[in-house]
């Protein structure tokens, strides 16, 4: 494994949307996640949870997703051929995304607690990606119209009123990085108040 350093990680990584077939070992996984769970969380509460969709796994998630988008209306529910296009091309895209990691948390009543559930789910979910980063796995942090959508949850075997989905991240080995297309400068964005 190639050592290198956090601020470099930082910089180089990238989000990822092409990946190689093979599969990211459980324990390479494991490993990973355990660098995200370092993030700061308010109370100690460790908010983040994380389903695993992979292998045969994935075809229940995968059918969860086209459920979802046809009940809100994204995809079509007739027997049209165009329509089952669409539903097939979804369907191919998603299942060869090797594994796909549900990220989940508890809601919390108080909106500022709340926010501060999401805020370190969010910070696990960063880390994650860095860490993934070092071992050459790539990632894409992705939130999408199902993932709001409580019959997707339900679906998933997740208590809708209890818990919350904040992202899905794709995993895999990439097949290709993006190029960098950098940020624009601090400077237009930090304000120094010094007296
Ligand atoms: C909260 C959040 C949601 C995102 N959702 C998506 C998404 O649904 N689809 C996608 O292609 N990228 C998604 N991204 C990734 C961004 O597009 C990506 O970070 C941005 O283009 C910068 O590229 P980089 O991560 O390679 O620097 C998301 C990023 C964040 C932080």
């Amino acid at each position: 494994m190639k050592h290198i350093d956090i601020l470099q990680a930082i910089k180089q990584r990238r989000s990822i949307h092409n990946f190689k077939q093979e599969e990211v070992k459980e324990v390479i996984l494991k490993e990973i996640f355990t660098y995200g769970s370092y993030a700061p969380t308010h109370y100690m509460k460790e908010p983040w949870n994380i389903k695993l969709f992979q292998k045969e796994g994935k075809q229940a998630f995968v059918d969860a997703i086209i459920a979802s988008y046809q009940r809100i209306g994204m995809l079509k529910e007739d027997d049209d051929p165009k329509t089952q296009k669409m539903i097939a091309s979804m369907r191919d895209f998603l299942l060869a995304v090797p594994q796909h990691a549900l990220i989940y948390f508890e809601k919390e009543e108080d909106p500022v607690r709340y926010e501060e559930e999401y805020a370190a789910v969010c910070a696990f979910i960063q880390n994650t990606q860095l860490a993934a980063w070092e071992y050459g796995v790539g990632m894409l942090w992705t939130v999408t119209p199902y993932m709001h959508d409580e019959g997707f949850v339900e679906d998933i075997g997740l208590d809708s009123k209890r818990m919350k989905v904040a992202a899905v991240m794709q995993i895999g080995y990439p097949e290709r990085v993006p190029r960098d297309r950098g940020r624009n400068r601090i400077e237009d964005k930090l304000e120094i108040i010094s007296e």
